[in-house]
């Protein structure tokens, strides 16, 4: 056997999940083509409706829905991404845009993405008017599609309404794993299904391949919001645009924090108490983050986060055909959107 064809373990030449992750990217030229559908939606004669969505934009982030929704349909076979495909990507950026304007009022968050979030920069009333401007444009988009796709926008958008008002905090309202879970699903899951979805039936696909790839959709939200519920703790203000903890401090019903309290620790009774200031409460939550980072909470939240991601390639890979060697370029690179967001963590 030729010894070249032996890879050395130690200096594997098999790209990363984050150099898979980039090179997706570079399949999906048209989020360009939607990042215009997008801004020119901002389109207004009154400044702040046009300067506070222009600014949320201008924090950047992953674009991971728009992302999603154009690699579906390309890997479902359509080649020509069409101006509805850009519709339905722009709307459900937009309607995500609206919920995290919103989101920060109801949190009080002073910080997105390394930056004051739009509520402390432009204040409560005209955030919270930008957002309704974004849902109200995001629909007349989604309403030059047909029912299907406007039945399928209101129910996520339902969901995510219902997953915000579910998120008590852990003083006010009892919570379970399962309780968590349903508010994941709501809150983050719901968006990406939808757009999932909306790629299988803009591509012509079965009903039972839209149910799959709503499932696809909807794993892969699950596990990025528990993704996200564990690098409140295991990751640094740097990486995270925001403070570390901030669940804790917040009392959120957060996975890491439902299953802390069910852990029966004396420590996470805290979490029952509606928090002091938050000078007071960091040496609690710099004590908490110490112990959960490498503990047994964290583990089990990583367990989680890697079944949903498993449930949502199995999803995937029935709907692309079920024989995972002849994926087109897209189909490959869906596989590397969900192996990224579990890298994250693990
Ligand atoms: C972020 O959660 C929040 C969401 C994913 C959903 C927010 C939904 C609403 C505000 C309902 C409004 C709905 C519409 C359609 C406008 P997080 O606080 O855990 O994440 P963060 O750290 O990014 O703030
Ligand atoms: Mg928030």
């Amino acid at each position: 056997m030729n010894a070249s064809t032996h890879s050395n373990p130690r200096i594997s030449s098999a790209p990363s999940a984050k150099e898979r992750f980039a090179h997706a990217l570079t399949l999906v030229p048209e989020l360009a083509d939607v990042e215009q559908v997008i801004r020119s939606s901002f389109k207004s004669d009154v400044a702040s409706m046009r300067d506070i969505p222009e600014y949320l934009l201008s924090l950047g982030g992953k674009r991971i829905r728009p992302v999603l929704t154009l690699l579906c349909g390309k890997a479902l076979g359509t080649d020509d991404i069409s101006d509805e495909f850009l519709d339905v990507a722009a709307g459900i950026e937009l309607i995500h845009m609206a919920t995290l304007m919103h989101d920060d009022i109801i949190d009080q968050s002073p910080v997105r993405r390394h930056k004051p979030s739009p509520y402390a920069k432009f204040g409560t009333p005209a955030t919270l008017l930008s957002g309704d401007f974004l849902l109200t444009r995001a629909f007349g988009l989604c309403a030059k599609l047909d029912d299907d796709i406007v039945t399928a926008t209101e129910q996520a958008c339902i969901e995510l309404v219902e997953g915000e008002a579910l998120e008590s905090a852990l003083y006010a309202e009892k919570h379970s794993k399962a309780s968590s879970l349903t508010i994941a699903q709501r809150k983050t899951a719901s968006l990406f299904r939808l757009a999932a979805f909306c790629a299988a039936h803009l591509s012509g696909g079965s009903l039972e391949t839209k149910r799959l790839m709503s499932t696809f959709g909807e794993c892969l939200g699950i596990a990025f919001q528990i993704i996200d519920d564990i690098l409140d703790v295991t990751s640094d203000e740097a990486t995270l645009g925001k403070k570390q903890g901030l669940d804790l401090l917040e009392r959120k019903p957060s996975l890491v924090n439902v299953l802390w309290l069910e852990s029966g620790d004396a420590d996470a009774k805290r979490l029952l108490i509606p928090p002091l200031s938050p000078a007071d409460e960091q040496p609690w939550v710099d004590a908490a983050v110490l112990k959960l980072k490498d503990g047994p909470v964290i583990s089990e939240a990583k367990r989680l986060a890697a079944s949903y991601a498993d449930q949502s390639s199995k999803a995937l890979t029935e709907a692309l055909g079920g024989n995972l060697h002849e994926l087109n370029p897209a189909g490959e690179a869906l596989f590397a959107v969900v192996d990224f967001a579990l890298d994250r963590v693990l």
